[in-house]
């Protein structure tokens, strides 16, 4: 049993947690809705740096709406080190703790005129623009992982039907991962557009990726915070990034509040 493992369990209780959610940029207060405990990153060997502000580098694990959840508070992503496998550990100790399904959150500029700022997207698929995979490297014939139907769509169903019972619009498209730091060129964004992308981010494939290898279910929400690049007058920068994230942050935790009575 890892050391993580063990840490959790002994401050969190053995109970098993069923799942998993990950927060993006200027979501991380979700984390405080959590009844339970708040165990930080530092504390948990293997689990991420987190450099990035406006992110909650701790892991909290308790119940929300009746269920056994553990919140990543914030994520590494890989422009942060250039480790595209930097959730690794934090993924597979929430499996050996009990976790079946995960639903990481992001916030993402949109390339869809129907996809405003404070808008919710749901991640129908993905484009790996970057190149990069969390996987490189792994040594067996694992690695080949599967990756149609990624984004699971019995999971989908039900945040739509949560979104549909809370009012909430939920608009489903393909997220592009954009490696960052540096934010996308208008030139990037019109051949992401050409490509098939309707939002742009930096985070959230290298973590479907990993969740698919290692056999969980996961879904994936974008809390839209601006138009892409070349979009819009408006300047896109990390402070309007967190300054926006909150406007869909509500929306986004009643569905996944609904999602999680659901299931309990
Ligand atoms: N591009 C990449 N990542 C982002 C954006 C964007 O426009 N907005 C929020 N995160």
């Amino acid at each position: 049993m890892s050391k993580s493992v063990e840490i959790i369990r002994d401050r969190a209780g053995n109970q098993p947690i069923q799942l998993a959610l990950i927060l993006g940029s200027g979501l991380g207060h979700l984390a405080y809705a959590v009844e339970g405990v708040a165990i930080p990153y530092a504390d948990l060997p293997g689990f991420p740096h987190v450099s990035v502000s406006g992110h909650n580098p701790s892991l909290h694990v308790g119940t929300l709406e009746g269920v056994r959840v553990a919140v990543l508070g914030a994520r590494e992503h890989y422009y942060e080190k250039g480790n595209p496998a930097a959730m690794r550990v934090a993924l597979e100790t929430l499996k050996a703790l009990g976790v079946s399904s995960v639903i990481a959150t992001n916030a993402a500029g949109s390339l869809r005129a129907d996809i405003r700022p404070g808008d919710l997207m749901l991640l129908s698929d993905h484009i790996n623009f970057s190149g990069l995979n969390p996987l490189i490297g792994e040594p067996t014939d694992t690695r080949f992982v599967p990756m149609t139907d990624a984004h699971n769509p019995a999971m989908r169903v039900a945040l739509q039907a949560a979104a549909k019972t809370e009012g909430v619009a939920l608009p489903e498209g393909v997220y592009a991962w954009y490696s960052g730091p540096s934010f996308e060129t208008p030139a990037e964004i019109r051949a992401i557009k050409i490509l098939g992308g309707d939002a742009v981010g930096m985070s959230t494939v290298p973590e479907v990726i990993l969740a698919r290898f290692l056999g969980l279910k996961v879904a994936a929400i974008s809390t839209i915070t601006n138009m892409a690049a070349g979009l819009s007058d408006e300047k896109i920068s990390h402070e309007h990034t967190k300054a926006m994230a909150p406007l869909g942050a509500a929306k986004l935790e009643k569905i996944l509040r609904c999602y999680l009575r659901a299931m309990s």
